[in-house]
């Protein structure tokens, strides 16, 4: 692996690597840092040179493509708007976990639910979405924590969206099969309660999102740099991990446009290390990374 000191001696050479199985050079990074910045709103830097080679050396094995000055120009070719996406879904990052950051969840259930009840009880809509859901374990989290307040939440207007920009953690977000290590902060009643277990191809043990919890969870595609479809609004909206990777003006962006999709003291969870820089004024803080819209702000 190359060190972070010996990127600019190399880039003297131009090539970020030599002797590599295909060559990797200083102006492809650039080349692919630049189509991830416009498609995804995310920023690569030099540092991350090492991690772009092997993510996407697979991608040129595939394509039977010597050379990444090659795979740049198909990326940006017509016949390589597909690859695009594949590129993009390679490089970005799915790190994700039931119950993530378990206090959002305790804070839905027992600050936020609890006023919503009655009223989703006599047929009002309860809209939650997961910006940014990876590959389900967010929205699913969420799935089990309003069904713990309302498990009939099947037959009554509760809708959770999961989006993502990668199709890839969509499929498996919708498919909702996850290892048993995966499921091992579930209680065993919620396991019992919503999941059925089954063996994968390996003849692993894995869990399967049983039909009432995958029934309230809709998975989408879904740029947040792009276009929003959606025109309701939406009682808890997490974007947790995703913004982080985001350039500043970018995320400041994204936080006034969620602020326009929250109801009113609707709440935005964010990430442990993330704030809502330049959109304090439409929040106000109610716990740890937690965000209400403040009064008199429609978004
Ligand atoms: C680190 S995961 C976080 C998953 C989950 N929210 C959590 O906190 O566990 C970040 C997710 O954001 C998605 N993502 C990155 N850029 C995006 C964009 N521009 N639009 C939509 N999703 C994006 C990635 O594909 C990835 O699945």
């Amino acid at each position: 692996m190359i060190e972070k000191g010996q990127l600019p001696a190399l880039r003297a050479h131009g090539a970020v690597f030599e002797g590599r199985e295909f060559a990797f050079t200083n102006r492809d990074f650039r080349r692919i840092a630049e189509i991830f910045r416009e498609d995804a709103g995310i920023a690569l830097p030099e540092i991350k040179a090492p991690l772009v080679y092997s993510r996407l050396v697979k991608r040129l094995r595939t394509l039977g493509l010597e050379t990444f000055k090659r795979y740049c120009a198909f990326v940006e070719s017509e016949e390589g708007a597909a690859e695009r996406e594949h590129m993009i879904a390679a490089l970005t990052t799915n790190i994700t976990r039931f119950f993530r950051e378990p206090h959002h969840f305790e804070h839905l259930k027992y600050k936020v639910l609890p006023s919503l009840v009655e009223g989703v009880r006599r047929g009002n809509p309860l809209r939650i979405w997961s910006a940014g859901c990876s590959s389900g374990e967010e929205p699913y989290s969420i799935a089990l924590t309003v069904l713990s307040a309302i498990p009939d939440a099947e037959r009554l207007d509760v809708k959770i969206l999961a989006t993502d920009i990668n199709k890839d953690v969509l499929t498996a977000g919708h498919q909702g099969v996850y290892p048993e290590s995966a499921i091992a902060q579930l209680s065993r009643q919620q396991r019992a309660d919503w999941f059925t277990p089954s063996r994968d191809a390996g003849r692993e043990k894995v869990w399967r999102a049983g039909e009432a919890l995958r029934a309230l969870v809709s998975f989408r595609e879904l740029n947040l740099m792009g276009e929003w479809p959606m025109k309701q609004s939406y009682q808890a909206i997490f974007c947790r991990n995703v913004a982080i990777y985001f350039e500043d003006k970018a995320q400041t962006l994204i936080w006034h446009r969620l602020a326009g999709l929250l109801t009113p003291g609707g709440c935005l969870y964010v990430g442990h290390s993330e704030r809502v820089n330049g959109a304090t004024e439409k929040f106000r803080l109610d716990g740890c990374t937690t965000y209400r819209l403040a009064e008199g702000t429609s978004g």
